[in-house]
């Protein structure tokens, strides 16, 4: 509650506007002389999952490489925990608890499991101890040997190391880009399952590149849409799929 003073000497009590962890306002970005991003706005917030979906080539991807610091937008801002962050590199961000998953999961394949997960435990300091490693390592389920080879790793695993070696930092946002892309049917229901436990009982917040309406509509509070680097809808995953200006970038190619 915050008290106020007015001009006639009234003390008035105001509620303050509740500030979200995670927002960014008007992002645009060109790339190649082109216009990639334009005037994307979004929002969330702890414990709350936001899917972002939209046709190949929408923009999902650039998005991301803008809130996470790897690309630099023409205009727009960043806020992540009440700090402007637009300026900040991708490393400091990362810092201070902005986490981001990536389409293609890239391990160091010169170094074996136990090693990368040294790695990242004295990427910068305070280095994490064994003990974090564990605790991370017991939330993804990941069980290989240290001794493997990164190199031998199948995608899931690849997937999970990677979850593993930022989990252990303890993000408080999680920016995930098709976290499921190359993985089997099999190995879908685990990692799905996992992204819950992040969403659900870490609190965490998470912003998720997802094409399966059906991981969706169980972990997603909202959804927004992207065509052509605009955001074209957002709200409820029923609603959001009922728009026309959904429906038209979708399936306008479809004939
Ligand atoms: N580094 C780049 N230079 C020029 N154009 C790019 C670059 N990266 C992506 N693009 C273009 O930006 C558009 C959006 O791509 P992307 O963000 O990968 O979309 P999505 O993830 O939604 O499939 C595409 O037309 C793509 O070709
Ligand atoms: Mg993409």
């Amino acid at each position: 509650m915050v008290e106020e003073e007015t001009s006639a000497g009234v003390t008035n009590q105001l509620h303050p506007p509740s500030t979200p962890l995670f927002a960014c306002k008007d992002i645009s970005l060109d790339l190649g002389g082109r216009e990639i991003l334009k005037d994307i706005s979004l929002q969330v917030d702890r414990g709350e999952v936001l899917g972002v979906i939209g046709p190949n080539g929408a923009g999902k991807t650039s998005l991301f490489e803008v809130l996470s610091g790897r690309h630099t937008a023409k205009s727009g801002s960043v806020i992540f925990n009440g700090q402007d962050v637009t300026a900040l590199p991708l490393y400091q961000r990362a810092r201070i608890g902005i986490g981001r998953t990536y389409q293609t999961p890239v391990v160091p394949e010169e170094l074996t499991v136990g090693e990368s997960f040294k790695a990242a435990r004295q990427a910068y300091k305070p280095y994490l101890t064994a003990q974090e490693e564990s605790w991370a390592r017991g939330l993804v389920r990941f069980w290989i040997d240290p001794n493997e080879p990164t190199v031998l790793l199948d995608t899931l695993d690849r997937r999970k190391l990677l979850l593993c070696c930022l989990m252990m930092r303890r993000p408080s946002l999680l920016l995930m880009d098709e976290p499921a892309a190359g993985l089997i049917n099999s190995e879908v229901d685990e990692f799905d399952e996992l992204i819950r436990i992040l969403a659900k009982e870490l609190n965490l917040a998470i912003v998720i590149v997802e094409h399966r309406m059906e991981l969706l509509d169980t972990i997603a509070d909202r959804v927004m849409v992207m065509d052509a680097g605009e955001k074209i809808s957002e709200g409820d995953l029923g609603s959001v799929l009922q728009d026309p200006r959904v429906r038209a970038a979708y399936f306008e190619d479809v004939h």
